[in-house]
């Protein structure tokens, strides 16, 4: 069997593992700070294994040294921006915590690929990129697939549509910036714009972009994460096995897009090298505008992280 390491086992971590281990993808060792905490999740999900008749094995630790041989990181560890913290000490702390990750699995899996999903996300992919000082196809950041997947969702909401018919396409950042490409999205072949009305599709747009928050101010304690983890073991799944699946993930720009030195949210192929290729799509002039709007403001956490964190 497969070994995925799981680094944060807060809500995101925990669930990514439930979702991995259910499937029987691979064995999941799940590493947090909190003492117990893994250990009591990772034999709780063992102990469901019975149940539904998989042979997964979850392991709890406090100890990097447990994630010996891991095929694949998934980087969760993190804090959320508390009341009174601001941006810049929320990017350092958990600089800090990514870094410490990234540089400690390393060291005991050193062919590993990397799947970030703490937040600032196209920022903590990137330390984790100078930190580790891999190539870039083994450090890939999940935003895209999750952004996709909740407009996928609106648009089912919308029409009654079964989700298996309904390809939808979100680039950039994983910010308010994201671009939704409403002109390559479609049902079951069909543009969207011609199934959906124009003041419709906005508004599923706006919701789209908003969704993280969405979920925050529902939650009230915490942000999304069935649908993040499960993006998640997406990209896992189709690493560990060879898929070349294309997917929207953050991956690192040298020069597609007109774009280098940052990461950013594009369609990849996902197989067993990680991040295979980047397929550049063909913008009109309104989408490149919402690119480039996006692309600076990731840009500009690049920058502020540089300023605070030596890389
Ligand atoms: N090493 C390991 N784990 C750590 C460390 C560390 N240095 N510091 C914090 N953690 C753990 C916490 O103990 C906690 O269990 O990271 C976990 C984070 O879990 P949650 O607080 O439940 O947060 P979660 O919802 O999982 O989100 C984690 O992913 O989607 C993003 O925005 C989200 O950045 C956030 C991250």
């Amino acid at each position: 069997m497969k070994k995925v390491s799981i680094i944060g086992a807060g809500n995101t971590g925990a669930t990514a593992a439930h979702w991995l281990a259910e499937r029987e993808i691979a064995d999941v060792v799940l590493v947090d700070v909190v003492e117990g905490m893994p250990q009591g999740k990772s034999l709780d999900m063992l102990e469901a294994m019975p149940i539904i008749g998989k042979d997964s094995k979850i392991v709890g630790t406090n100890n990097y040294a447990d994630t010996k041989d891991s095929d694949i990181i998934i980087i969760t560890a993190g804090v959320a921006r508390k009341p009174g913290m601001s941006r810049d000490d929320l990017l350092t702390t958990n600089a800090n915590i990514v870094g410490t990750a990234a540089t400690e699995t390393l060291k005991y899996s050193p062919n590993a690929i990397y799947i970030v999903l703490t937040n600032p996300l196209d920022t903590m992919t990137y330390l984790t990129l100078k930190k580790t000082g891999l190539p870039r196809e083994r450090v890939i950041g999940q935003a895209g697939i999750l952004d996709s997947a909740r407009m996928r969702a609106f648009v089912a909401m919308e029409t009654g549509v079964s989700v298996e018919n309904i390809q939808c396409y979100v680039l950039g950042g994983h910010g308010d910036e994201m671009v939704p490409l409403t002109r390559h999205s479609n049902i079951a072949g069909v543009p969207l714009k011609e199934y959906i009305p124009a003041d419709k599709l906005e508004a599923i747009v706006n919701r789209t972009r908003k969704g993280g928050g969405e979920i925050v101010n529902l939650l009230k304690t915490g942000s999304a994460y069935y649908a993040p983890s499960l993006a998640c073991v997406q990209m896992a799944e189709a690493i560990l096995k060879d898929k070349k699946l294309i997917v929207p993930c953050a991956a690192h720009m040298e020069g597609e897009y007109g774009l280098s030195d940052m990461y950013f949210g594009v369609p990849v192929m996902l197989g067993a090298g990680g991040m295979e290729k980047i397929i550049e799509y063909k913008f009109d002039d309104e989408e490149k505008a919402m690119f480039e709007k996006s692309a600076a403001s990731v840009k500009e956490t690049h920058e502020a992280l540089k300023k605070l964190v030596t890389l």
